[in-house]
């Protein structure tokens, strides 16, 4: 099993602890007997540090509470603001192990750019996220299926209302002991609704950034979604031809031949590290993983006569999970296959869940240790 072991609470920079005193502090780990839900819970403590003058400082670890922000910060009226989902998993050694957290690291500085923001140096974000896993490590959820939540998100916080970029910015880490997006996780599938109405991105958008104003913006084709019985919307190319991505996951389907395809990354699509993961397995997950542009009239003959025989989502939060029918705002629906999760989707989100919790070799560097304070002194 190859895991490494990080270096990345050596302080590249100072971090000031700030912490809650311990009677004030969760002591016991968390009740196994009820799930988590998804994103409701929070750690004692969060990671913050402010950018000013050109320069990361102020970086400090204190209890998880109220931030303090002008009512003019550019964040809340123009949106200037980006996010981040990783996870940390404890394995039977009970240690703890981050995955793929540099991917989410690189890509919060990719969505950054995106938006005329600060680079924030990857060392020092990795040394932010494992210093507050280790603060917070009681927090580790052991339930099964459950991990930490890893939410990094960068914000701009100017005191003034002309539209420009910020020179002044605050990071921040919080971190929630989470179970599965969807309540049933891989026990059951979710419906899409295919919007021809709503686009969540065009080209020369902003749609590959992980930037909070997306999120907003799909907000409404979500609320038709729901209210039509589906769960998320899947996006089309602005010329309703393509398919693009759902609202918190890259989509994908597989053929007959174990074909799994992904659409093409492009400026209009996130570029999901779940997905970049699955094209590195490939051939280890038994099928031919590849991208393609991928045309909706094809998408749903193939469903119908039957070439498509599983279809779903990935994502950090959402894993792999099985899409059973499409919902049109005419009221068609298709269903694929049988409308259940399919044998194949049940064995990629064991094999990928089983490579993240530490129980099949991963990658080299796939898995980073978080190491105690203890440890390094
Ligand atoms: N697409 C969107 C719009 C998302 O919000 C997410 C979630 O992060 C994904 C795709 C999946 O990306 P990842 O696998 O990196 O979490
Ligand atoms: C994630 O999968 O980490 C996400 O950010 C999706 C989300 C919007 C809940």
């Amino acid at each position: 099993m190859i895991k490494t072991r990080s270096p990345h609470i050596i302080p590249t920079m100072k971090i000031e602890y700030k912490l809650k005193p311990l009677c004030e502090r969760r002591t016991t780990p968390l009740d196994c007997s009820h799930p988590l839900g998804f994103g409701q819970l929070r750690t004692d403590h969060m990671f913050l540090m402010d950018y000013e003058n050109g320069q990361w400082q102020n970086l400090r670890i204190q209890p998880y509470g109220e931030l303090n922000m002008m009512p003019g910060a550019t964040a809340l009226h123009y949106g200037q603001s980006v996010f981040e989902g990783a996870k940390a998993f404890l394995h039977n050694d009970n240690e703890i192990y981050t995955f793929r957290l540099t991917k989410n690291c690189e890509r919060l500085n990719q969505s950054a750019d995106i938006l005329c923001m600060p680079q924030v140096p990857v060392e020092v974000q990795m040394q932010a996220i494992h210093s507050l896993l280790d603060v917070d490590r009681i927090w580790m959820p052991k339930q099964a299926g459950a991990s930490m939540y890893i939410r990094p998100f960068l914000f701009a916080t100017d005191d003034n209302l002309s539209v420009r970029p910020s020179e002044q910015y605050t990071y921040c880490v919080m971190l929630s002991p989470s179970g599965a997006y969807y309540e049933k996780g891989i026990k059951d599938s979710i419906s899409l609704l295919v919007s021809t109405q709503y686009h969540r991105a065009v080209s020369g958008g902003t749609g590959a950034a992980k930037a909070a104003g997306n999120y907003a913006a799909s907000l409404r084709a979500q609320r038709q979604a729901q209210s039509l019985g589906a769960a998320q919307v899947l996006y089309l190319d602005a010329s309703n031809t393509y398919l693009e991505e759902a609202g918190a996951m890259n989509h994908f389907h597989i053929t007959k031949e174990n074909e799994l395809i992904i659409p093409f990354f492009t400026d209009t699509i996130l570029k999901s590290i779940t997905s970049q993961s699955i094209l590195t397995l490939g051939e280890q997950l038994g099928l031919t993983v590849k991208q393609q542009q991928i045309k909706l009239s094809d998408f749903i003959n193939d469903i119908q006569n039957g070439n498509i025989i599983e279809a779903g989502g990935f994502g950090t939060a959402a894993v792999c999970t099985a899409v059973g029918h499409y919902l049109f705002e005419d009221g068609r629906r298709i269903t694929v296959g049988d409308g259940n999760v399919g044998p194949i989707i049940k064995r990629l989100y064991e094999t990928y869940t089983g490579l993240q919790q530490g129980k099949i070799a991963a990658p080299t560097d796939w898995l980073e240790h978080v190491a105690s304070a203890q440890e390094v002194k």
